[in-house]
């Protein structure tokens, strides 16, 4: 499908109109941004690096069952999307404890808890996509409790999936955000990327970090560590 005008361009993607109103193509960029944009880089390859990872992971749910807006890989680093009606809040699944959660509640990250966390946040990244719960989505106007039990009960699927798929990848999927839209049908759709820019990925045997963080924290070879995970879930899907 021809790729037409720019209609938005964010941190780490670019959105652009298509023939058809009901897809656009998402293309993503080399940059890296953590912390809302304190910290930015540039990192060769990574468009097309985690194009590839996030359209690897798509197909698979895809195929799996989970609807997805993903429809099919556009050159390097590009997909081909449905147009879905955004539902601003981002799902957080941890299966091991990391990150904020370590830090707001101060206990040691690579805890593994006995249930799954499920986090709701308000997507507004002016707010710094605060930590929101179910009571105030239902509020703010977002979705209705109903709307949440079908959101939950995707996320714990995708994680059972994605899970399974990394494992064979030799990866532990530690935690991960997804967001969902709505699609002409008012069906929820998860329409959001899936790369080491929005999972935490612990290299299972040696415990190396495969994913943001090594930007976040200055850890070093990023490039070469996503495409060490696109590798390994190449062979994962064969
Ligand atoms: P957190 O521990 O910082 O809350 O992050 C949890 C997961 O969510 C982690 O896999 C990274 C991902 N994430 C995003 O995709 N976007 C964000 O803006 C943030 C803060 C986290
Ligand atoms: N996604 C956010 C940013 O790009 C936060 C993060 O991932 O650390 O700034």
């Amino acid at each position: 499908m021809k790729q037409l005008e720019l209609l938005y361009e964010g941190k780490s993607k670019q959105i652009y109109k298509t023939e058809s109103n009901s897809h656009v193509i998402v293309r993503f960029k080399d940059d890296a941004t953590a912390f809302y944009n304190i910290k930015r880089a540039k990192i060769e390859n990574k468009g097309r690096i985690t194009a590839d990872i996030s359209s690897m992971v798509l197909e698979y749910l895809n195929n799996n069952d989970v609807s997805t807006h993903f429809v099919e890989r556009v050159g390097d680093d590009g997909q081909l999307c449905r147009v879905v009606d955004h539902v601003d809040v981002e799902v957080i699944v941890r299966n091991v404890i990391a990150g904020s959660m370590a830090k707001r509640l101060g206990i040691d990250e690579g805890i593994v808890p006995e249930n799954t966390i499920f986090d709701l946040c308000l997507r507004n990244s002016e707010l710094g996509d605060p930590l929101i719960n179910d009571h105030h989505a239902v509020a703010l106007g977002i979705v209705s409790y109903e709307e949440l039990g079908e959101i939950y009960a995707a996320a714990a699927h995708i994680n059972n999936l994605l899970t399974e798929l990394y494992a064979k990848a030799g990866i532990t999927l530690v935690d991960f955000k997804i967001e969902f839209g709505r699609a002409a049908d008012g069906s929820l759709v998860l329409a959001d990327e899936l790369s080491p820019d929005t999972c935490r990925l612990w290299d299972t045997a040696t415990g190396e970090r495969m994913d943001k963080d090594r930007f976040r924290r200055d850890l070093g070879r990023v490039r070469e560590t996503y495409e060490e995970v696109a590798q390994r879930l190449h062979n994962a899907l064969k």
